[in-house]
């Protein structure tokens, strides 16, 4: 079986009668949303809150009920992907682009997993290219500041090779520093700058990490 889908069914078995589940973006919780969606088929009651328009779709017809993130009081467990976890636990997202709503449904929920197959654990974070969504306005001066860095940025593409516009309207820049020494003190000075609206480092976020591999899955107890 696909290490994807392994560990994105094996998620799903976390997910009790009565939950309130953030339910992720990308091509691993894919199969967690789908594996989610049979269980509702057979009787389990839950309300999903999701993190992009594509999880919407897919939730959607899958006949998964709904909320915003607005309209629940908390989250009771989000499952969601993630691109790179370092031996910290500490976590790249946003390679989908969906980074900001995938933090701010993680920020209300009372417990996180991270559902990856092996290649995605790395010794330290940077080997991926750091997600940082900006507004428009005024994101070429975003741009400058970062090569003056030495960050080595380049705005994210659409299939059209326009520049992609996120679910909430902002553009990508990614970084490519492929060492993040210090995470924490990057986070706090791409946190300060005006016209960031949130970057892809998720730190001290998640609790529960479950890896694919060859040799089956693993369940990491995180924090
Ligand atoms: C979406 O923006 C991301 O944060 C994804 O969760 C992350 O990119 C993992 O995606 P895959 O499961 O497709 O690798």
């Amino acid at each position: 079986m696909d290490l994807k889908q392994m560990v994105g069914e094996k998620a799903a078995e976390f997910v009790k009668d009565g939950m309130v589940v953030g339910l992720g973006t990308g091509s691993t919780a894919y199969y967690m949303v789908e594996a989610i969606g049979k269980r509702v088929k057979e009787g389990l009651n839950i309300i999903g809150v999701t993190t992009s328009n594509r999880t919407q779709e897919q939730a959607e017809a899958l006949g998964i009920p709904l909320k915003s993130v607005d309209e629940i009081d908390r989250i009771d467990i989000t499952i969601d992907g993630a691109d790179e976890i370092s031996q910290a636990y500490q976590g790249i997202k946003g390679g989908g682009a969906a980074h900001l709503f995938e933090k701010i449904v993680a920020d209300n929920s009372d417990k996180v997993i991270w559902i990856v197959d092996d290649s995605k654990m790395v010794e330290e974070l940077g080997a991926f290219p750091l997600p940082v969504e900006v507004i428009p306005y005024g994101s070429q001066q975003l741009y400058r500041l970062f090569e003056d860095k030495g960050y080595k940025p380049t705005f994210r593409q659409d299939t059209n090779e326009e520049l992609l516009m996120t679910d909430a309207g902002h553009y990508i820049i990614d970084l490519h520093m492929e060492r993040i020494e210090r995470p924490h003190e990057l986070a706090e000075w791409l946190d300060g700058l005006t016209g960031v609206v949130e970057h892809g480092l998720f730190l001290d976020r998640v609790n529960t990490i479950i890896v694919g591999s060859e040799s089956g899955v693993e369940i990491i107890e995180a924090r």
